[in-house]
């Protein structure tokens, strides 16, 4: 952690005066349905982020994968409810709630349960609202929360941006970068016409960038002429820290803080901060 406190003494202070602005939790989502785009690192590593700067925060996986749950791992409490129990089950939502080793850092644990609940959700009343009716409980307790989601447009996502305020899409820098972005964005006026018009698209983030490939500056361009200005100027770097972190158990921004993975990550928090302020 005392690489960390370094991002703390820079930001904290800047941090904790944005937040002062809002007195409810801001919710973000992680969306992409394309799958290994880097929704559940860049969870990770802007919760933990936020975290390190003393900004009380929850993490919630929302994805049946569990990779954010195991991402972060070292939980000092055993797990006694998931987010499964609180969509299906009715558990109350406090119950599902782990503290983590991070201070400031909590976290809503997935299972692989949760797979079921893209089905079992449908016969709920209101399902599309679960997530939301649960996460009004904690408003106050958070300064944030942030979602990663399944890579699928199906109820879970649907339910987080229900419950969201801000929607961050990550693209990795590949081929077909944009395939399947027509389908989300219409996903994501559907919901802001029928369920949520308060949501908004905070930002675009590239990730995998490869300063060393054309490919990658490419994809750049493109995304900047199909998002412009909602495209964050920090890109994330493909770095090896960040691809090699989850099998510590540990997020990339403690397991090495001063790698490029990590800063671009604190770099990317300043910008979302300033977006949402
Ligand atoms: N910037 C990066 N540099 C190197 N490796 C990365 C980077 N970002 C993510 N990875 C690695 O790429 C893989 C996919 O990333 P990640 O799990 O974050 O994607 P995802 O969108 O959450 O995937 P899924 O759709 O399956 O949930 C992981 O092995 C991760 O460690
Ligand atoms: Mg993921």
């Amino acid at each position: 952690m005392e690489d960390a406190s370094c991002f703390h003494n820079c930001l904290s202070s800047k941090f904790r005066l944005i937040f002062q602005t809002n007195f409810m939790s801001h919710i973000f989502s992680l969306v992409n349905q394309k799958g290994g785009v880097g929704k559940t690192t860049s969870a990770v590593n802007i919760a933990v982020g936020l975290a390190v700067t003393e900004c009380k925060t929850l993490l919630i996986d929302l994805d049946p994968q569990c990779n954010s749950t195991m991402g972060i791992a070292n939980l000092t409490k055993d797990i006694s409810a998931t987010i499964y129990d609180v969509l299906i089950r009715g558990t109350s939502i406090n119950k599902a709630i782990t503290h983590t080793e991070i201070e400031y850092l909590d976290l809503i644990s997935s299972t692989n349960d949760l797979v079921g609940a893209e089905v079992e959700l449908v016969s709920i009343m209101a399902r599309e609202y679960q997530l939301q009716s649960f996460l009004k409980k904690l408003q106050n307790k958070y300064d944030y929360i942030i979602i990663d989601c399944p890579p699928s447009l199906g109820l879970l996502t649907i339910n987080a941006l229900a419950a969201s305020d801000s929607i961050i899409i990550p693209i990795q820098c590949e081929y077909y970068a944009l395939e399947g972005l027509g389908q989300l964005l219409n996903t994501i006026r559907l919901i802001q016409k029928h369920i949520n018009p308060n949501l908004v698209i905070t930002g675009v983030l590239l990730t995998m960038y490869d300063r060393r490939l054309n490919l990658s500056k490419e994809v750049t361009e493109e995304v900047k002429s199909y998002f412009e200005d909602k495209l964050f100027e920090t890109v994330i770097h493909r770095n090896v820290r960040l691809g090699e972190a989850p099998s510590f158990g540990k997020p990339a921004l403690l397991y090495d803080a001063n790698s490029t993975g990590a800063r671009n990550y604190m770099n990317l928090i300043e910008e979302i901060l300033e977006r949402v302020k």
